[in-house]
C-alpha cells in the first residue's frame, strides 16, 4: 500500500493507494475509532457494481450501513439533493459521530461532502474515490460543493478523515472517463513537474492499457501534488489557483455546450491548451513547450483546440463571470515552461481578440 501525507495540521490526513482496497473500507473506517450507523452515498452506476462488496466490509466491522443510490449525472449536484440527503439522514438517526462514505466519482463526492459538512454541523467524511478524475483530483483537497444557477455556487472546505483509493476500480471506469481524468493529471506536469510530464509522455501505452504499476504512480504522484499545493495553501488565497490551468478555458468551453456536450477533463485538457497558446503569443512560452503539451494532450486523445462552431464572444462573457476575477479582468494562469506557470490579468476585450487568433491559428 501506498500512502500519500495531507499535511493540514488538526485537519490533516491520509491517503491510502491500494488495488483490491475497496474490500477493506469497513476496515479502515473502523481503524478511526467509529462504530455503530453509518451512511454510504454512490449514484446507480456506480452502487451496482461496488456497492455490496463496501457494505459487507462494513458490516464485517459491524456497521449498521444505510446506503443511499445517487442519480448518475452532474444534475444530482443539488440543493434538493441534499435536501433528500438530510431527509433519510434523519429518518435512519445519523448522530454526530457517523461516518458519510462516498463512492463513486467527483460528483458524488462533492455532493456527499457538502452534505456531510452540513449535517449537525459535521460529520466524520471518508472519500472512496472511484474514477480516474476523482481519485487524482476531487477527492483531496476538501471542496465541497452543489451547482446553483453555475456550478460549484455553494459549497465549503471540509477535509476528509481519509482518502481509499483502489486503482482497480478504474478496470470498470468507461474509457472516455479515464481519458477525461488524463486531462487534469497532465495539468500536475504542465503546472508542477516536468519529470511527470515526460513520465506520462514515456509511458503513455502503459497507461492507456491501465498497466497497474503506471497507473498506481500516476494516482500517486498526482495525489502527493496536490497535498503538497493544498498543504501550502488550503483556503485557495494564492498558490492553490493554479490547480484551475485550464479550467477558466475549460469551464468556458462547457458552458458553451451546455455542460452536457464535453466532460469537464476534456474541456481542461482543451483550456491548457489554449493557455499555451496565448502564452505563446504573448512570448512567455516556447513554441517547442507548446508542442509538447498539445503532442501529449493529443496521445491520449483528448481534445486541444476550440471547436469551430463556438463563439468566441460567448466564451468571453463566460469568464467575465469567474469567481477569481478582479476588477473587471480576467484572471487566467499561463505555463512559462513545463512544470512552471504564471498569472496574469487580462481585459476582457484581449482575451477575446487573442481567441480569435487561437481559433484562426487551429490545425485541426
Ligand atoms: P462523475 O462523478 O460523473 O463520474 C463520471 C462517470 O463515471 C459517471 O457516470 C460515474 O457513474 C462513472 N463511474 C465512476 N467511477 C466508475 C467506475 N469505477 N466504474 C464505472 N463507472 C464509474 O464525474 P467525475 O469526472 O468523476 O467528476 C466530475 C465532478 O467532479 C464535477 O462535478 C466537478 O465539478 C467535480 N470536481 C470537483 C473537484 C474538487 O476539488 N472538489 C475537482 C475537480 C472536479
Ligand atoms: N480542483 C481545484 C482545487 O481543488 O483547488
Amino acid at each position: 500500500m501506498r500512502v500519500v501525507e495531507v499535511n493540514l495540521g488538526k485537519r490533516s490526513y491520509q491517503i491510502f493507494v491500494e488495488r483490491g482496497s475497496i474490500e477493506h473500507v469497513g476496515r479502515c473506517v473502523a481503524d478511526y475509532g467509529f462504530r455503530g450507523r453509518c451512511f454510504l452515498i454512490t449514484n446507480e452506476t456506480v452502487g451496482q457494481i461496488y456497492a455490496r462488496l463496501v457494505e459487507q466490509s462494513l458490516a464485517e466491522e459491524g456497521f449498521t450501513v444505510k446506503t443511499i443510490e445517487v442519480e448518475d449525472s452532474e444534475r444530482v449536484k443539488s440543493l434538493s439533493a441534499v435536501e433528500h440527503l438530510y431527509r433519510e439522514a434523519y429518518n435512519f438517526g445519523l448522530d454526530r459521530s457517523s461516518p458519510v462514505i462516498a463512492l463513486g466519482g467527483g460528483v458524488v463526492g462533492d455532493l456527499s461532502g457538502f452534505m456531510a459538512a452540513t449535517y449537525m454541523r459535521g460529520l466524520p467524511f471518508f472519500q472512496v474515490p472511484t474514477s480516474l478524475l476523482a481519485q487524482v483530483d476531487s477527492s483531496v483537497g476538501g471542496k465541497v460543493a452543489v451547482n446553483y444557477f453555475v456550478k460549484n455556487l455553494i459549497g465549503c472546505f471540509y477535509q476528509p478523515r481519509a482518502v481509499i483509493i483502489d486503482p482497480a476500480t478504474l478496470d470498470s471506469l468507461p474509457a472516455r472517463e479515464f481519458r477525461a481524468g488524463m486531462g487534469e493529471v497532465i495539468k500536475y506536469g504542465v503546472i508542477w513537474d516536468a519529470e511527470f510530464f515526460g513520465f506520462l509522455d514515456t509511458n503513455s501505452d502503459k497507461i492507456k492499457n491501465l498497466d497497474p504499476v503506471s497507473v498506481e504512480k500516476i494516482i500517486c504522484r498526482a495525489c502527493e501534488i496536490k497535498s503538497e499545493i493544498v498543504s501550502r495553501d488550503e483556503m485557495d488565497y494564492g498558490i492553490r489557483g493554479i490547480l484551475n490551468l485550464g479550467h477558466t478555458f475549460g469551464h468556458a468551453l462547457e458552458a458553451a455546450g451546455g455542460f452536457e456536450g464535453i466532460k469537464h477533463g476534456e474541456a481542461v485538457a482543451a483550456g491548457i491548451c489554449i493557455a499555451a497558446r496565448i502564452s505563446v503569443m504573448l512570448g512567455l512560452l516556447s513554441e517547442k513547450d507548446e508542442a509538447s503539451i498539445k503532442g501529449l494532450v493529443k496521445k491520449y486523445g483528448l481534445p486541444f483546440s476550440i471547436p469551430g462552431k463556438i463563439n468566441c464572444d460567448y466564451l468571453v462573457e463566460v469568464m467575465t463571470k469567474d469567481k477569481k476575477n478582479k476588477g473587471g479582468l480576467i484572471s487566467v494562469i499561463l505555463p512559462t515552461t513545463i512544470g512552471r506557470v504564471e498569472y496574469i490579468e487580462l481585459k476582457p476585450e484581449e482575451i477575446g481578440h487573442l481567441l480569435r487568433k487561437t481559433m484562426f491559428l487551429n490545425e485541426g
